[in-house]
């Protein structure tokens, strides 16, 4: 299927999307990277954890902190605060934890397109820096409420909008319903990017033919598999370009990420900050031979640089065997 390119984004999604993983997903073709969801309440009491989840790089350009919060006041002093750093701010009406919907935010808010709206306008108020909102298709009681939204957003001066095809009571599960996104994309004349379930470039392919987006954005499918975005742009006859790691295979690509994922972090953070360390051991080791048992022994290790040095030494062995189940 020939289809047009357009922008990747690797989706925001907290304790995987940290700093290094985001440098490394550029370098590898993410065309956009935004941060985890980071709470306004925290930003807004200058708590140490939520600005440690909004730091950034040079070599991250434009850079998009996500946030959210079921306050109006603090979203907007959050907005205040980000102001000098981030390019755009992202605005999360999409997250379905509990403990998110229970203080009126996340995709809760989807409930009340009123607020929404009103919340939208503040924080575009505050700042000349531009909004930008990523949500669900409703809290999935009652009608969904995401095309009023989204046209209404519009109208306040929202530059881009992503939808993840699911409700609020959905979460992860059945199918992502493109045709929703479809009939936002036809009402609006802002960008809308497709999210939910695109996992290869034949999901990428049949997810712009049928949402007409502007963008795709990539979650789970990227979880220990950055390169998944180099993938669609071959496959889909988007780029030329050689792959960084040199060779189309699994476990070479999967080793050459895994030293530059620590090449990164070794930059970015201080040492023993690297918080999602372990997390993505055990996603770039998904599914290959004996990844289990080294997983084990990686419970056992607190260092983070012995870890880091584990991980290598064993995809290393598989990269020089070539051998790859997945
Ligand atoms: C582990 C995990 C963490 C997530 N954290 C966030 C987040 O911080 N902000 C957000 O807007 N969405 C978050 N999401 C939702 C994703 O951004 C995305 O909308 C969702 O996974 C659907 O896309 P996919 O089918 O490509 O995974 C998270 C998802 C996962 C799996």
């Amino acid at each position: 299927m020939a289809v047009e390119p357009v922008p990747l984004f690797l989706a925001p999604m907290a304790g995987v999307t940290d700093l290094a993983y985001r440098l490394l997903a550029r370098e590898v073709g993410a065309d956009l990277t935004f941060t985890e969801f980071t709470a306004a309440s925290g930003l807004s009491r200058h708590a140490k954890h939520s600005w440690l989840k909004v730091e950034s790089d040079p070599r991250e350009s434009p850079f998009i902190p996500q946030i959210f919060g079921g306050d109006i006041e603090e979203m907007v002093a959050t907005v205040k605060l980000l102001h000098d750093r981030a390019d755009i701010i992202d605005l999360n009406f999409g997250c379905p934890a509990p403990k998110v919907c229970r203080n009126d935010a996340g995709a809760a808010l989807l409930r009340n397109p009123d607020k929404v709206v009103e919340m939208v306008r503040a924080c575009i108020e505050a700042s000349d820096v531009p909004i930008t909102v990523k949500m669900r298709l409703g809290t999935g009681s009652g009608p969904n409420t995401a095309l009023e939204i989204c046209k209404r957003i519009e109208d306040e001066g929202v530059k881009r909008i992503c939808v993840h095809g699911r409700t609020l009571r959905q979460r992860y599960s059945g199918e992502a319903d493109w045709s929703q996104i479809r009939d936002i994309v036809k009402a609006v004349d802002i960008p809308v990017i497709a999210n939910g379930d695109v996992v290869d470039a034949q999901s990428a392919a049949e997810c712009i033919e049928a949402t007409g987006a502007a963008g795709l954005m990539i979650g789970r499918g990227a979880i220990g598999r950055p390169t998944i975005f180099h993938e669609i742009k071959r496959d889909l006859g988007w780029t030329q370009e050689e792959p960084l790691w040199g060779e189309e295979s699994d476990a070479v690509a999967r080793f050459w990420c895994w030293e530059r994922y620590l090449k990164y972090a070794g930059e970015v953070y201080d040492a023993g900050e690297c918080k999602n360390l372990k997390r993505h051991a055990v996603s770039f080791t998904k599914g290959l031979p004996g990844a289990s048992n080294m997983r084990v022994e990686l419970h056992s290790i607190q260092d983070q640089k012995l870890l880091g040095a584990r991980v290598s030494e064993y995809l290393r062995e598989l990269a020089d065997a070539r051998a790859m189940v997945v």
